[in-house]
């Protein structure tokens, strides 16, 4: 047998039903918030992830060059897509654009737990749109997606962060913006590699400095409210200017805040400036969905990516969103049962008395098919036995029977599954009959 590849998984019936359940929540909770669905190429031209992305999803892209010598990659992600599908029409759709999306993506990472080659996402993002607003409805929209899966806030906590105010806060103590960023970087790292490894990395990005920056991170990242967030800023020894910039930031976080509550979302909210996401164009407000306890991958993730459109040769836009994974949201509701066993059954299934009735019942069942019932049958001779123990397990309510008497006098046997009771229908009646039965 040959084997599938690595980190690629299959989808059986029952897995499908699963990610079915998880698609359906998606869509149904979207149309609530309003977002439109859209979709994007699968395979998209290399270059759109070089740089966009950042070089964590660089250096994990499925990509090969084409029979026509083009250059080409797998998405690892759909926000570079969307960017330039919106900039491209930017000036005929309707702003704010508030879109979502759910397919698969490929990143070449080593499989693991929460972690495979190919996963689905839902994507929900707004275009258009800077103020708070957005950032609002986006978190909103992503809590009670998770909400309407059975999860509460003893579960999941969304880890709010700010990218716009740690650039703030380091050119106040005089980095400039590509030392700003690296700092970021080494803070998104940090979560995964061990503190002397951090040091070290440290202490090659700032020598001297290293140690005394490194506590100042520390101290933003220990911070879990905004009352803490304004302390910390009003004692820092940073410039007029950035005082300045940082004390309207921290209006925009108010602001924000209190969308949030009015949503009816804030319990799930904790300020954790530990997060500034491994992707390169975030520009503003940052989140992550994680389960409050143990150490698994995070459910979700996104932010402000205000640059995005304008780097892909459209117009200035604002723009914002999230993905959520179904790797580590499946594993997540299953270990707390909240999977529910969705396979889809049959609502009837035949059986037939012999291979004289099947004609009689093929007739009856294409038109009860189309009156919208679900119906199965044996494709082969089976005996009466057999195919009554067949429709006990197949999950349908009701069997109709085809004997050869019941036709001959131009009527079927009709079975409740559950209660054994059966009655005798006219073949000229059956969708009403079953109408008021189902
Ligand atoms: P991301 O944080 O790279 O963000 O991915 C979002 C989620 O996708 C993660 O939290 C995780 O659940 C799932 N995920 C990512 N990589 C894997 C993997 N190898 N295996 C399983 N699940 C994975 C983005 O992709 C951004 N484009 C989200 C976004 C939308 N930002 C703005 N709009």
């Amino acid at each position: 047998m040959f084997n599938s590849l690595p980190g690629f998984r299959e989808f059986y019936p029952d897995d499908c039903a699963r990610r079915n359940f998880l698609f359906d929540t998606f869509r149904r909770v979207a149309h609530r918030f309003g977002f439109k669905e859209y979709d994007a190429p699968v395979l998209e031209p290399l270059d759109l992830y070089i740089e966009k992305s950042g070089e964590e999803i660089v250096g994990q892209l499925f990509n090969f060059t084409d029979r026509g010598e083009r250059e080409v990659a797998l998405r690892p992600e759909l926000t570079p897509s969307l960017a330039r599908l919106v900039g491209a029409k930017a000036s005929s759709l309707a702003m704010p654009v508030k879109w979502f999306n759910i397919g698969e993506h490929y990143r070449y990472e080593r499989p693991q737990k929460g972690r495979l080659r190919a996963f689905y996402q839902f994507n929900g993002d707004i275009l258009g749109e800077p103020g708070p607003t957005a950032d609002a409805e986006l978190i909103a929209l992503l809590v009670e997606i998770l909400r309407e899966l059975g999860l509460t806030d003893k579960d999941f906590r969304i880890r709010l962060s700010d990218r716009n105010l740690w650039f703030i806060y380091l050119e106040g103590l005089g980095f400039e913006e590509s030392k700003a960023t690296e700092i970021l970087g080494i803070i998104d790292k940090s979560e995964k590699i061990s503190a002397e490894k951090a040091c070290s990395l440290y202490e090659e990005a700032l020598g001297e400095q290293a140690e005394s920056i490194a506590s100042k991170v520390d101290a933003m990242k220990d911070i879990k409210n905004l009352c803490a967030l304004r302390e910390l800023v009003a004692n820092e020894n940073i410039t007029d200017d950035a005082r300045a910039k940082l004390d309207s930031r921290l209006e925009d976080w108010t602001t924000l805040n209190n969308y949030l509550e009015a949503l009816g979302v804030s319990s799930f909210i904790q300020v954790d400036l530990g997060i500034v996401r491994g992707l390169a164009y975030y520009t503003g407000f940052v989140f992550e969905a994680f389960e409050n306890e143990g150490q698994f991958r995070a459910l979700a993730g996104g932010g402000r990516y205000n640059n995005l459109v304008k780097k892909l040769g459209g117009p200035e836009m604002a723009a914002a969103g999230f993905a959520i994974g179904d790797v580590t949201l499946t594993d997540c509701l299953s270990r707390r049962n909240l999977l529910p066993d969705t396979t889809p059954t049959p609502d009837i299934t035949a059986i037939l008395g012999g291979e004289d009735e099947r004609l009689a019942a093929l007739h009856d069942l294409a038109e009860l098919r189309r009156a919208d019932f679900s119906i199965v049958y044996p494709l082969k001779n089976q005996s009466i036995n057999k195919q009554f123990k067949n429709a006990d397990k197949s999950g349908a309510s009701i069997a109709l029977i085809y004997g050869e008497e019941e036709l001959a006098a131009g009527k079927v046997r009709i079975r409740n599954l559950a209660t054994r009771e059966e009655t005798l229908a006219s073949r000229s009646q059956l969708v009403e009959e079953l109408k008021a039965l189902l």
